[in-house]
């Protein structure tokens, strides 16, 4: 859009911390949007997960919301998102990060790091290695597919599971859903990088659980309600898993007193998987592009469909 169509130019209102707000802001006049205030906005661009905050912004003349958060599970169940206007995530922005961090989660576990770093003396423990192993990936997003990208150097077998069950690109083995008790029984490490819908809800139930291998470790990126908490700690507490990284957790935030925290061979991290500054720049990009597709009146992308949960 050229600069000189100014009094038709789109109105956005970026709702941001003081240190995110700067490169949101840029990017919006970059695509000849018009920084506006929320109350004359017609795109409202939410980098916060301040849920309850968003609904009294929702005007009549808001068009557009673009979310920063990629699972939207959160504002589906607080009926933020209506049907009134589109509605995007941030599907497949966090790739590269969370698809990182992932890795770090995983080879943590591998040379036993948790146990090392809680330990006061001296106790030499088995290191494992990530190398060699089958690698079961459920859910093949921008995070599950960057996640097998990083592991390709490692000479692994990787596992993919999709709802779809296509092919995914660089996965060993694609799985649609009926695969995932033979991913279960099969790997090494089970990473979660599914969106939380009510068909994921629960996924690894006490009984899937009981499927894993006796030395595999679960990994979980993507909500602690993909997992039965209670019968993932009595796994690890009984030595019928190796252990667990666990970003996201059920109930989130975890109790201080919760179990978890207490296993030696537990990660558990605080919902931070995706704060890398990193994800500014992926976030802005995406925040271009989908202006520039908004103002020619094309399709977006991320759209978030309430009825899948995602
Ligand atoms: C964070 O968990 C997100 O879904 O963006």
């Amino acid at each position: 859009m050229s600069a000189a169509s100014t009094s038709s130019a789109v109105r956005v209102s970026v709702y941001a911390g003081a240190d995110d707000r700067p490169i949101l802001e840029d990017a919006v006049v970059a695509e000849g949007g018009v920084l506006s205030s929320p109350t004359a906005a017609e795109v409202l661009v939410w980098a916060s997960n301040d849920v309850r905050e968003l609904v009294p912004m929702l005007h009549e003349g808001i068009r557009w919301v673009q979310l920063y958060a990629a699972g939207v599970d959160a504002w589906i169940r607080e009926g933020v998102i209506d049907r009134d206007r589109l509605w995007t995530a941030a599907k497949g922005v966090y790739g590269k990060v969370i698809g990182e961090y992932c890795l770090a989660l995983m080879l943590a576990s591998a040379a036993r790091l948790p146990e090392a770093a809680r330990a006061s003396s001296w106790k030499p423990l088995r290191a494992d290695t990530v190398a060699g192993k089958t690698i079961g990936v459920v859910g093949a997003g921008g995070i599950g597919t960057e996640l097998i990208r990083l592991l390709e150097p490692l000479g692994v077998r990787t596992l993919a599971l999709t709802r779809s069950g296509r092919v995914v690109p660089r996965a060993s083995v694609s799985l649609g859903p009926a695969g995932l008790n033979d991913l279960l029984l099969e790997s090494d490490y089970v990473v979660l990088c599914a969106a939380a819908t009510r068909q994921s809800k629960g996924l690894l139930s006490r009984e899937r659980i009981a499927l894993m291998k006796p030395n595999a470790y679960l990994v979980n990126i993507a909500r602690g309600t993909l997992v039965d908490t209670d019968a993932l700690v009595d796994a690890i507490a009984e030595g019928r898993l190796r252990g667990a990284a666990l970003d996201v957790t059920d109930p989130e935030p975890l109790p201080d007193d919760h179990p978890l925290w207490r296993l030696p061979n537990a990660i558990v991290t605080s919902h931070m998987s995706g704060s890398a500054p990193a994800w500014r720049a992926a976030f802005s990009a995406r925040l271009r592009q989908n202006l520039n597709l908004y103002m020619k009146g094309e399709s977006l992308i991320g759209i978030v469909d309430i009825d899948a949960g995602y």
